[in-house]
């Protein structure tokens, strides 16, 4: 009898030990994204492909995100997080939410103004936020710098979104960064006094208003004139035709470039897969992949440009270390509010 039972009990805990191993070593990886583009779904189907691994996409607004890790703390299904904006992966990592990655791999693709200096994140595809023209109406030869955007020859001209979008918040932490605090109020003042309308909609909607003869110039992602010239509707083709892109402040620190981020979380339960999709989104395969379907620039300084962007010009690029941007978000927020750019 007794050893019946303690065959069974034996059996039971080879059992348990097999379904502890699986759960333990899940073949899956969670993401929590802030990306909303189908070039990303198919690169994870590529990786799941590859791998083996399966990939749990929950996308949602990034600040959203923030908020329910935060909330799940340690109990947190999340293994990566990703941004359309460094600004908030900065955030994420000052809330403790982040953990340092392996970079040995990666370090050597990435510039290093695209990564985090400990290693908490790294972008993965790059954004220049660019002056945008309708070419009847504006001689690119009358555009220089975001900062001359606030003379008397854009009065009533120029067409941004608000000051609640993240691209527009981390472009201003560059401005503070740049001119410091007055500066920056002087600017954001001057642009305000220029809008030919108080800020609506997105990216997308400031180039459309330009084509409506709203305003002559926006300041919006290359990226969205990609997808406009290739959009399936041959009306935002026709809009995207006649636009003009205009790479702001070549003559001193480049134009402003944004990235989207990835970062393993701090409480990752699959952080070895985590670190593998990392280092597969920045392979040249999917760095082509994204800057081909998504118009973004490649973040893997050694992938070679599609034809689109090759077209655009290649232009200097403020090299302003990403991860310093951070300390001049909350300030740039004040400024904004001063200046009454909603
Ligand atoms: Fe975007």
């Amino acid at each position: 009898m007794n050893r019946t039972l303690s065959y069974k009990a034996l059996i039971l805990l080879i059992i348990l030990a097999i379904i502890g191993s699986c759960s333990a070593d899940k073949n899956e990886i969670n993401i929590y994204s802030g990306r909303h583009y189908q070039a990303d779904e198919q690169l994870y189907r590529e990786f799941t492909h590859q791998t083996g691994i399966r990939v749990n996409l929950i996308k949602a607004d990034t600040d959203q995100l923030i908020n329910r890790m935060e909330l799940e703390g340690s109990n947190s299904p999340a293994d990566l997080f990703i941004t359309a904006d460094a600004g908030r992966m900065i955030q994420a990592m000052e809330k403790g939410l982040l953990q340092p990655m392996n970079m040995e791999k990666i370090a050597k693709l990435v510039p290093s103004p695209l990564r985090d200096s400990e290693n908490h994140w790294i972008g993965f595809t790059k954004r220049a936020r660019v002056i945008v023209y309708e070419k009847s109406r504006v001689n690119p030869e009358e555009l220089s710098t975001y900062e001359e955007l606030t003379s008397d020859n854009w009065e009533g001209r120029i067409l941004i979104r608000s000051s609640q979008n993240h691209y527009n918040q981390t472009l201003m932490a560059s401005i503070v960064a740049t001119h410091g605090r007055e500066g920056a109020a002087k600017w954001a003042n001057g642009i305000v006094n220029n809008m030919a309308q108080p800020p609506r909609g997105n990216d997308r909607d400031q180039v459309k208003a330009i084509a409506a003869g709203t305003g002559d110039v926006a300041i919006v992602n290359t990226y969205y004139i990609g997808l406009l010239l290739n959009s399936p509707n041959a009306e935002e083709r026709n809009i995207a035709q006649r636009i003009g892109i205009f790479f702001p402040n070549q003559q001193n620190r480049g134009t402003h470039i944004n990235i989207s981020a990835i970062g393993i979380t701090a409480y990752a339960p699959n952080a070895e897969n985590a670190q593998k999709l990392i280092e597969f989104l920045l392979s040249e395969s999917s760095q082509s992949t994204l800057a081909e379907k998504n118009y973004e620039y490649p973040a893997n300084q050694h992938v070679e440009l599609p034809d689109l962007l090759k077209e655009w010009g290649h232009f200097k690029a403020d090299t302003t270390p990403l991860d310093q941007l951070g300390k001049h978000l909350q300030q740039g927020m004040i400024i904004f509010n001063q200046a009454g750019w909603n």
